[in-house]
């Protein structure tokens, strides 16, 4: 098929930079070469015996046919307890969708509601998918740009500078992809203050990294602080990244109504129900014990801090300390007159046995995005591979 043939829509967006990244580290392990993977955004963990347990009872049960679209009522009621009891939102299961994955949740309101000329305000450096989702709708994107000096957080003065009226989203990741970047409660009354001057911008609030905060903090979500902004506000969670479930595919959103009925309208005529068995294992997800996770934080924060150490030990590479998810944003612009660009860097490091993401696929520039969800030899090892590749 010719580029020609491809409409408008699909022209405007490229695939996945950090999918390419993953699946070229792949391709190079399967023609036999030792390539540490620091690409992909998943925990290396195995999921939680009681989740593979609920599988199974699911398929043994023949619970192998469509249910509801846009979930089943069970893990409705499990996603709403789920908002309540860890996000602090107090939400019903009418006002709650099941996707296939948290990716199609934020596809789906952005869908529904972005439309030519539409701007969506997202903070840079962004996840690779917020903006082709964006350009996909139609919609312009407005980076609101942040730094590794304020540690990735934006002053709300910043964002105010940026609404118009054509203004339709803002998006809110915290923890955040790929900086790591927290939010802290303090920041998001403020945002709260601006956006009641504002009632024509939604929020995306995207909390899929919830649980993975290493500074003792709780997580600070938006619809929690400023309830009287709720209906204005749609929270992405899900399993993927908390349990360890990527390849289930189930995430979860709750918002106003209206919103979520339309993104149920989408669905059905889209893809139609999350996989049955999967919806079987979120429900054990976020029905079942959830004190495993403690354990996961602890071991994430001891390789965050030794990756941290690490690259900032080498000479020409730097990064601040994540709060929070499971990456680090490294700055390596002393380096950049030995490459063309970030992309030529992160291929020359490929070479050398690491696939990492160079920064620019993030909307950020001269460095690139490191996963530290790998155990700390693969890690201790890949950054001895940097430092040589470097030196
Ligand atoms: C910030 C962010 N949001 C959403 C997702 C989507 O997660 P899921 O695998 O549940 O679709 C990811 C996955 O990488 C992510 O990093």
């Amino acid at each position: 098929m010719s580029r020609e043939q491809l409409s408008e829509a699909l022209r405007r967006i490229e695939a996945s930079p950090t999918t390419a990244m993953t699946d070229r580290a792949t391709a190079l392990r399967e023609q036999g070469r030792d390539v540490i993977s620091l690409s992909v955004g998943e925990p290396d963990f195995a999921t939680p015996a009681h989740v593979i347990e609920a599988a199974k009872a699911a398929l043994d049960a023949g619970d192998t046919k469509y249910t509801p679209v846009t979930g089943t009522a069970r893990l409705k009621r499990a996603a709403a307890l789920h908002f309540e009891r860890d996000l602090g939102i107090a939400t019903e299961p009418k006002s709650v969708i099941v996707t296939a994955g948290g990716k199609q949740a934020i596809f789906e309101a952005l869908a529904a509601t972005v439309g030519e000329g539409d701007q969506v305000i997202i903070p840079a450096p962004w996840w690779v998918s917020y903006p082709q989702m964006v350009r996909f709708c139609g919609g312009t994107v407005v980076p609101l740009e942040t730094g590794a000096q304020d540690n990735f957080r934006f002053e709300p003065a910043a964002l105010q500078a940026l609404i118009t009226p054509r203004t339709r989203w803002l998006l809110l990741n915290s923890p955040g992809n790929p900086t790591g970047a927290v939010f802290p409660a303090e920041m998001l009354l403020a945002i709260g203050e601006i956006l009641r001057r504002h009632p024509q911008v939604m929020v995306l609030s995207d909390d899929i990294y919830s649980p993975l905060i290493y500074t003792g903090a709780p997580h600070a979500t938006l619809a929690n602080l400023c309830p009287d902004l709720a209906n204005r506000i749609c929270t992405v969670s899900g399993v993927s990244k908390s349990h360890a479930m990527t390849g289930f595919r189930i995430g979860v959103a709750t918002g106003p109504t209206w919103l979520i009925e339309a993104m149920g309208r989408l669905q059905s005529n889209t893809s139609g129900n999350p996989a049955s068995i999967s919806q079987a294992a979120a429900v054990a997800a976020f029905e079942g014990p959830q004190d495993f996770l403690a354990g996961w934080r602890d071991r994430l924060r001891a390789r965050r801090d030794l990756v941290v150490a690490a690259v900032n030990a080498i000479p020409g590479l730097s990064c601040p300390v994540p709060e929070g998810a499971f990456y680090v944003f490294v700055d390596a612009a002393p380096l950049m007159s030995r490459f063309d660009d970030d992309g030529a860097l992160a291929l020359h490091l490929l070479e050398h046995g690491v696939a990492v993401v160079a920064a620019s696929a993030f909307g950020g520039k001269d460095g690139f995005r490191i996963s530290f969800a790998a155990d700390e030899a693969a890690l201790s090892e890949a950054l001895r591979r940097i430092a040589a590749a470097l030196n």
